[in-house]
């Protein structure tokens, strides 16, 4: 069994792939020699990251702009890449929106956007990255969240669209399956330096608080989550699909008790509730 991962040759997309968590699974596959492509709304973190790509050793990068909740915008933007790229080996779904909210205190729109970004943006990615994936073979990574499948205070938006997301991949892991497409969720922990960890805990006493409910006893790295998505779309996990992998310390064994409460609490005082 050949154990080095090594992607020379192979196209891998990331939606979402210009900041944070999503950059570092770009980053990652480029190290392994793979062809990257990613794309976010905003143009110069797709520029930025295209630059960061080819120096982390990407045979090719390349990038484009669209908006998740364009399904147009998706569709189009995923056939630029693979018209330079040809099909996907690997598809990394990750776009998101976050912020901490008490439904009482959301306006139905604000729970809405969450939805249009993380779930209804999944089903964009989805669809139109359909026809451009490799037969068999490919690995399509959503990357979820512990909210999911762990109730948290101030995030019912969030914990609604991404137990969506996950259904979505358990459900084509069955549709797609049959094509030789895997497909998997990835849940990471609480990933330092992020923009989703200082939105959820922004302050020191907030993260000594998340800590705590860390049984490994550190925060996630985005290479934590770059590995397992390397691993997944591997011939390591070629029997691997329809999965929901947490790669957060074991955190979810404890629930999300601790954040949750310090959300609630901190979003009720400023709410007067
Ligand atoms: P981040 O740095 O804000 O990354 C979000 C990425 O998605 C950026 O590249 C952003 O670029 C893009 N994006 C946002 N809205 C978009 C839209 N409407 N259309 C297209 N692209 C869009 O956040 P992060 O904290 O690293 O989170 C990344 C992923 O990990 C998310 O799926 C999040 O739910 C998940 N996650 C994070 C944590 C954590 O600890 N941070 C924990 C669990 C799960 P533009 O601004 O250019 O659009
Ligand atoms: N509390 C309550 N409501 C909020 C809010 C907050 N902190 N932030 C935004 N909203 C509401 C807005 O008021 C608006 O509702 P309204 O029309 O009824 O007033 C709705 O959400 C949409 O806000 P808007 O700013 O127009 O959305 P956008 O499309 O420009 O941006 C967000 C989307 C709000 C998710 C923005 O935070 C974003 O782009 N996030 C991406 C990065 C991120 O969240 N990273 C973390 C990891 S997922």
């Amino acid at each position: 069994m050949n154990l080095t991962l090594d992607f020379a040759g192979k196209t891998v997309v990331v939606v979402g792939g210009t900041s944070g968590i999503n950059r570092g699974v770009a980053e990652g596959f480029a190290a392994a020699g793979a062809k990257v492509a990613v794309a976010s709304r905003n143009p110069e973190k797709v520029a930025d990251t295209v630059k960061a790509l080819e120096a982390a050793g990407a045979e090719v990068a390349m990038g484009t702009s669209f908006d998740v909740r364009d399904p147009v915008g998706v569709a189009e933007g995923l056939a630029s890449f693979q018209a330079k790229l040809g099909d996907f080996d690997v598809l990394v779904s990750g776009a998101a929106g976050n912020f901490p909210a008490l439904m009482s205190e959301m306006s139905n729109n604000a729970f809405k956007t969450v939805v249009d970004i993380d779930l209804m943006g999944t089903v964009h990615v989805m669809k139109a990255a359909y026809p451009f994936l490799r037969r068999p073979g490919a690995s399509v990574i959503s990357i979820s969240a512990p909210q999911a499948y762990l109730p948290c205070e101030g995030q019912v938006h969030v914990c609604a669209a991404k137990a969506g997301v996950d259904q979505i991949t358990r459900t084509l892991a069955m549709e797609w399956g049959h094509e030789g497409i895997r497909i998997n969720s990835v849940v990471p922990g609480f990933i330092e330096e992020t923009e989703g960890a200082e939105r959820l805990a922004p302050t020191d006493e907030a993260k000594a608080a998340t800590m705590a409910a860390i049984p490994l006893n550190r925060f996630g790295t985005k290479a934590d989550i770059a590995g397992m998505c390397l691993f997944l779309s591997s011939p390591l996990a070629s029997y691997v699909s329809g999965t929901v992998i947490a790669v957060d310390g074991a955190l979810y064994q404890g629930g999300l008790g601790m954040l949750s409460q310090q959300l609630g609490t901190m979003l009720r005082q400023v709410a007067g509730r």
